[in-house]
């Protein structure tokens, strides 16, 4: 089992840095392939609390070699101050390896990203503000910066201003905001090439070398599957592909060499953000998941919207990565409730609909349609196996297992590492 993909199957937020962390002591290499310092992810270890942005989540486990692949972008401000603040808090990041390819955002990126933003209106994404979507955009446009170009002032000179000529007259001339100059920017990017060097590695090589010795690699997906740009709900969506395929093109790696795509799943849904949810409550029960499940963004502070769990969007999951495992996360904030209303399908212009719509109308006008499973008020958070949890918790478990099309090899009950029921081994 050497190359495994660990990714969001919903919205983002589903515990994917929880459930790296629990696996990041078992495996040699754990790679960020895309998305940048949007994600927040939060790892609990004993009474230590960490919330990572750009860092792959196994840089926490002593053994581990976290990666940063080509497909990632990559703010080398917030790369610097995360690396001191894990180093001052006792953690080794002497091991960390950076695509030479990862592209950089810049300061003009994050200001595009909140003019255009702010340009938009009431029709707005939501970002992050982190500068994601204006660098992926460079990118394709085939104007960006990467992170090899800190190394060679000449190049870094003509490509940065090769990129502001376009975007000073677009700052001025249709957001009304002062230009930016060159040289600042590029005084900024110089200060950070020392103490990047280090870290630049060819990822692509260390990875497949890697692999192919039967080291054990875990891509780690930022964001989820309705996320992706091109499989989730466009255009609210982040810029990158974090489904299972964006593996690949984000660390360089062939797909004959993955051999298990495990979904993070949480036992409800959340969003951050603007874009269309089905299964969104707006009442005190939207309010009690939020407060129990300690629903707030960890990169914006936004509050997160919560609904209850979607297995359309599920199935919908597994097929577009492939998934051959869920990793079922928060099920303990679950307990209390009377009765949990799950979504199996959707109502679209009276039409029952049992897979996710293609045409983004459709999914506009989705209402869930719930079927009711019996709650449990037993405290789960210390159940170490599956036969451990209350009869009712089981059925919840079972239920979802068999609406979402993959099996559910490990159950999340608490934020710390070792809350977690094992089910199926992932190694
Ligand atoms: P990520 O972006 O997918 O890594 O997820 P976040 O870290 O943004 O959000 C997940 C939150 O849920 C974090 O605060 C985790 O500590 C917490 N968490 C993860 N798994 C569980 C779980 O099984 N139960 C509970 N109660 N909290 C969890
Ligand atoms: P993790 O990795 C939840 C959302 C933003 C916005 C949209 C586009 O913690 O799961 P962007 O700044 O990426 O251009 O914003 O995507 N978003 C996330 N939502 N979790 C995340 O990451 C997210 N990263 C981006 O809220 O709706
Ligand atoms: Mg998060």
């Amino acid at each position: 089992m050497p190359a495994l993909v660990l990714l969001g199957a919903q919205w983002g937020d589903e515990g994917k840095g929880k459930a790296t962390d629990l696996l990041g002591g078992s495996v040699d290499y754990v790679v960020r392939y895309q998305g940048g310092n949007n994600a927040g992810h939060t790892v609990v270890v004993g009474d230590q609390k960490y919330a990572l942005h750009l860092l792959p989540s196994g840089i926490l486990s002593p053994g581990c070699t976290p990666v940063i692949g080509n497909g990632v972008v990559v703010d080398p401000a917030v790369l610097l101050s995360e690396l001191s603040g894990l180093q001052e808090r006792g953690v080794d990041t002497s091991k960390l390896l950076l695509s030479g390819n990862a592209h950089l955002i810049t300061p003009y990126h994050t200001t595009v990203d909140k003019v255009t933003e702010r340009f938009l209106g009431k029709r707005k994404i939501g970002t992050t503000g982190r500068g994601i979507g204006p660098t992926y955009a460079d990118k394709i446009n085939r104007v960006g910066i990467r992170v090899q170009d800190l190394f060679d002032e000449s190049i870094l000179r003509q490509k940065v201003e090769a990129a502001l000529d376009f975007k000073n007259q677009m700052l001025v001339k249709l957001y009304n905001r002062r230009a930016i100059a060159a040289d600042q920017v590029l005084e900024e990017l110089l200060g950070y090439a020392d103490e990047l060097r280090g870290f630049v590695a060819d990822t692509t090589l260390v990875l497949n070398d890697a692999i192919d010795e039967g080291k054990v690699v875990l891509f780690e997906g930022g964001q989820g599957t309705l996320l992706d740009v091109d499989h989730g709900t466009y255009p609210f969506v982040t810029s990158s592909n974090p489904t299972a395929g964006g593996a690949c093109t984000g660390a360089g790696v062939g797909p004959t060499k993955i051999s298990r795509v495990i979904g993070i799943l949480k036992a409800y849904t959340t969003r951050v953000g603007a874009g269309p949810f089905p299964t969104e409550l707006f009442d005190e029960d939207g309010e009690a998941l939020r407060r129990i499940g300690g629903e707030r963004g960890v990169t914006t502070g936004r509050d997160r919207r919560c609904g209850w769990f979607d297995a359309v969007i599920a199935r919908y999951a597994t097929r577009v990565n492939g998934l051959t495992d869920f990793f079922l996360t928060k099920l303990d904030v679950l307990t209390g409730w009377e009765r949990i209303p799950v979504c199996v399908a959707y109502e679209i212009d009276g039409k029952r609909v049992e897979e996710l719509p293609y045409n983004q109308t459709d999914f506009h006008h989705a209402k869930p349609v719930y079927e009711m499973l019996p709650g449990w008020s037993e405290d789960i958070s210390k159940a170490k196996t599956f036969e451990e949890l209350p009869k009712n918790a089981q059925r919840y478990v079972k239920a979802l297992e068999e609406m979402s099309g993959a099996p559910i090899s490990a159950i999340g009950v608490g934020p710390g590492r070792t809350e977690t029921i094992e089910i199926n081994s992932f190694l």
